[in-house]
């Protein structure tokens, strides 16, 4: 069950259960799922911890190891977010940066009907689920059949089998089937040719319904550019890239930072930071990760005067390693049809080569 942030009525927090998928959090950047048995064992870097002391805590406890292990982690309740950190990649995903960025952009709520190709590993139709939910829907169409069955399985395991619907088809081929023709509030393209799929996300897309194309390359972005503009049937074309600064929060021991100099504490940050447990900054870090040894830092700064400073400050620098590119999201907006009037971005140009031509006519008279 990824929806858990749709229970209504619940005064109780839920609690784990046997069978249940948890996401064993250590840090933002390593987390696993797991399904809980009464038998099971999670080992990591903190120590051994048995599932059965999991059971029946509410989610989003702190666990800890089985002595003599004294490390912890969290247990927490499996969202879209987190499925997208952790599902299993059978294809190149979405992340959450551009899953945002297409929600937010396709305008979708709770109701809504999306098409979506391909599936892939599911990472954006499990957000899309959640977008729509309770009373939208998803259809999710792939080509490459394994895929497509192990997506299903996926979404029933996560309790999304009445929100998403999976087909096996070749949508650069065929197009959306004909059932769903005129039914889209919105429609997501993941393919290496959107383009081809631009006639049928004519067909499908409900006028003023929001269309996107997910492309790695500038080609493929003009490419289903032009067939944006030359069916005559959108408007509002936009590309755009989603890129994110993440910042890393770090709490760094003071007693080797010299007297007032700013400088000096970034560069003793970036030598001696270990990361933040992000629950609680103040509390002591994992007991099996070791800081990094103080008095080498202090060795080399024996010359300058030291500030009787509090044990440590939280400091907060540019992660290094951050995700650069990923790919071009194009929009564009089915356009309305009103009779006798043409619509679409051709009609557009059109439309100002007539209001040329008429500006022309007025400066001869
Ligand atoms: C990059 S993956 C999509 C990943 C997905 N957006 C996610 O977040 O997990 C692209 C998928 O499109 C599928 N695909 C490629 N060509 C297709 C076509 N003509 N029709 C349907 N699916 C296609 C591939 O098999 C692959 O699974």
């Amino acid at each position: 069950m990824v929806l858990h942030c749709l229970r209504d009525g619940d005064a109780e927090p839920r609690v784990i259960q046997e069978g249940d998928t948890v996401v064993v959090y250590e840090r933002f950047d390593a987390m696993k799922a797991v399904t809980v048995t009464t038998k099971g064992q999670y080992s990591n870097r903190f120590g051994n911890f048995a599932m059965k002391d999991w059971i029946g805590l509410p989610y989003g406890s702190r666990v800890h190891a089985r002595a003599p292990d004294t490390g912890w982690a969290y247990v927490l309740a499996p969202t879209p977010e987190l499925w997208t950190a952790v599902l299993r990649h059978r294809t190149q995903i979405l992340y959450v940066a551009d899953i945002s960025m297409v929600i937010a952009m396709l305008e979708l709520a709770p109701g809504a009907i999306v098409l979506e190709s391909g599936t892939g590993s599911g990472s954006l139709t499990t957000s899309l689920a959640r977008a729509v939910a309770p009373t939208g829907h998803v259809h999710t169409c792939e080509f490459h059949e394994q895929r497509a069955q192990l997506a299903r399985e996926d979404f029933a395991r996560n309790g999304l089998s009445d929100l998403v619907t999976v087909r096996h088809r070749n949508i650069e081929r065929d197009g959306f089937p004909e059932e769903l023709h005129g039914l889209a509030d919105g429609l997501f393209l993941d393919l290496p040719g959107p383009w081809r799929a631009v006639p049928s996300a004519g067909r499908c897309l409900r006028p003023d319904g929001v269309f996107c194309a997910f492309s790695p390359c500038i080609e493929q972005v003009q490419r289903t550019c032009e067939a944006l503009a030359k069916s005559g049937e959108f408007h509002c074309l936009q590309t755009m890239e989603v890129l994110v600064r993440s910042y890393e929060v770090s709490s760094v021991p003071l007693g080797v930072v010299a007297a007032g100099s700013a400088a000096e504490a970034q560069t003793t940050a970036a030598q001696a930071e270990e990361p933040v447990d992000d629950a609680a900054l103040s509390e002591a870090e994992p007991p099996s990760k070791k800081p990094k040894a103080d008095s080498e830092l202090a060795a080399a700064r024996s010359s300058q005067p030291l500030t009787p400073a509090p044990k440590a400050r939280v400091l907060a620098r540019p992660v290094a390693a951050g995700r650069g590119h990923t790919g071009y999201l194009t929009f564009a907006r089915r356009a309305v049809p009103v009779a006798g009037q043409p619509v679409g971005v051709e009609a557009e140009d059109a439309g100002e080569a007539v209001g040329e031509q008429a500006q022309a006519d007025d400066a001869e008279q």
